[in-house]
């Protein structure tokens, strides 16, 4: 779980501008390893309370699980990963990012972490595609009779959504518009 629990959520949707990047590296565990000055502006949150924390510390409660099990099992299996993901501020408020996330290796060809770029996604795909999408896994996972058969379920229903569409994840993230 998240760590500020959902009590704090505000509704209140932030921006970031066109020409900003949010960076984030974490460790193999997905612990928080470096952010810069606009991950920390978005997440409402000090450098100093962040580092060494799992990343699920900025983790909305409405994005679905299955996307987070897509992103890691994509990434330990070394490759990159675009993602529309909802994160939430400290405060409570919230803001859509497009994250590029890829492993970073050693010279030897070890995964030694992972590093995640985003940028602000187009808002009508956001709302047209990804809202609606989410919204249906997320529901597919709270109503699950477990939390472990939500997540199946909803995982199953991107791999047939992916399998209608003849794509792979990340083209299927590209064909909305990025
Ligand atoms: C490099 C990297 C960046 C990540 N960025 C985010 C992010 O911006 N928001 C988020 O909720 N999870 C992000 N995650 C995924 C989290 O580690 C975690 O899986 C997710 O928040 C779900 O948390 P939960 O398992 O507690 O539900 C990132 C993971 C990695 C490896």
């Amino acid at each position: 779980m998240a760590l500020y629990g959902n009590s704090q959520l505000t509704g209140v949707e932030k921006t970031f501008n066109e020409d900003e990047i949010i960076v984030s590296k974490t460790d193999l565990t997905g612990k928080i390893t470096y952010g810069n000055r606009t991950f920390y502006k978005l997440a409402g949150v000090q450098e100093k309370n962040c580092l060494g924390i799992q990343h699920n510390l900025i983790r909305h409660p409405h994005m679905p699980r299955a996307v987070f099990e897509l992103l890691w099992n994509t990434l330990k299996a070394g490759d990159e990963v675009f993602a529309y993901v909802l994160n939430r501020s400290l405060n409570g408020d919230e803001y859509w990012v497009f994250a590029h996330v890829t492993p970073s290796y050693d010279s030897s060809g070890n995964i030694t972490g992972y590093h995640s770029n985003r940028r602000v996604p187009k808002r009508d795909v956001v709302n047209e595609h990804i809202i609606p999408l989410y919204k249906n896994l997320l529901q597919a996972e709270q109503n699950a009779a477990s939390p472990k058969e939500g997540l199946s379920g909803s995982y199953q229903a991107v791999v047939d959504l992916l399998t209608k569409n003849k794509v792979g994840f990340n083209e299927f993230m590209f064909s909305l518009g990025v």
